[in-house]
């Protein structure tokens, strides 16, 4: 890391959500480096708190405090917030896609919280084969749609509603504050939406619009709000799921988590409801 990009977080309280997840495992390690005076990690599954600690020193653990919170419901959220001393930088990872043909979805699964890894039992499931991937995704269309075929995840809760308690939270003690960095996680879906990931695509376009609102919102202060649209990362979840292709292309956490460190830096200032394509080389 060059000498200007070190420390860029350095004396910053940050708030980091779905840093136990698998870009989790490159980000927290990316943020800790730049010497933030702590980060505070919201999960609900403890296993990823070890698998994180996995990859951490003891040294990276102190500045890391762990906090139990379902950010589904305000609030754990509210309380997360303002149990912080400050909170001075938000980076938003929490999101995951869910899948099915849009005629066949199950409206209380577009807008519900079903839980993670459930199964679906919609017909999707049985004609997914044939349906359409992103085109980004290339020739890998088979295998995601065999590999995902069998699990959905929550969609407008999970990308949308759950973001819009997070960011509000967050930037009320920014703005009480008069300093603030967020910076939120899409996905390359909001701009170019594949068929089967409509719950998903709709959901992470309405989150460039809600980071795109509060930067509306925020301008005259020293508060920014910027997105990030990755393409398929390098994670554990991913390298499972489509382990016979070739990985070299997708998004590689510690990249993607070099650019979400930039614009959570005070060298951004003038980035502002920027939507930042970190597509790989897919
Ligand atoms: N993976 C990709 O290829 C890819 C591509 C484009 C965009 N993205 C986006 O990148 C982000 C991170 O993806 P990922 O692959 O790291 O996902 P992931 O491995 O599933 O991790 C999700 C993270 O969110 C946390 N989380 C989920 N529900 C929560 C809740 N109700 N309350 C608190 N925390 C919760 C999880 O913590 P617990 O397990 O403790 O709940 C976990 O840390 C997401 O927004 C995703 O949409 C991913």
């Amino acid at each position: 890391m060059s000498n200007k990009l070190s420390s860029i977080l350095k004396d910053n309280h940050v708030l980091l959500t779905g840093g136990t997840g698998g870009l989790g495992l490159g980000v927290t390690p990316t943020v800790l480096a730049h010497k933030p005076a702590s980060v505070t990690i919201p999960y609900t599954n403890a296993r990823n708190v070890e698998r994180l600690k996995s990859v951490l020193s003891v040294t990276d653990l102190d500045s890391i405090r762990f906090v139990t919170a379902n950010l589904t419901d305000e609030s754990p959220v509210e309380n997360l917030v303002n149990e912080m001393e400050q909170v001075d930088v938000l980076i938003h990872l929490v999101g995951g896609f869910s899948i099915g043909k849009t005629h066949e979805y199950p409206y209380e699964k577009w807008k519900a919280d079903l839980g993670p890894f459930q199964i679906i039992k919609c017909p999707a499931v049985a004609t997914s084969r044939r349906a359409k991937a992103p085109k980004y995704l290339g020739r890998r269309q088979n295998i995601f749609n065999t590999a995902l075929a069998f699990i959905t995840w929550r969609s407008l809760e999970l990308n949308l509603a759950l973001a819009f308690l997070v960011l509000k939270h967050s930037l009320r003690r920014m703005l009480e504050h008069g300093y603030g960095r967020i910076v939120t996680v899409g996905s390359r879906g909001a701009v170019q939406p594949g068929g089967k990931l409509a719950a998903y695509c709709a959901a992470k376009a309405g989150l460039v619009a809600l980071t795109q609102a509060i930067a509306d919102e925020t301008k005259g202060t020293n508060i920014t709000a910027n997105i990030v649209l990755p393409s398929v990362i390098d994670t554990p979840s991913n390298r499972d799921a489509m382990n016979t292709e070739n990985a070299s292309g997708w998004v590689k956490p510690d990249s993607l988590a070099q650019v979400i460190c930039f614009l959570a830096s005070e060298a951004a200032v003038d980035m502002r409801g920027a939507v930042v394509p970190v597509y790989g080389n897919i």
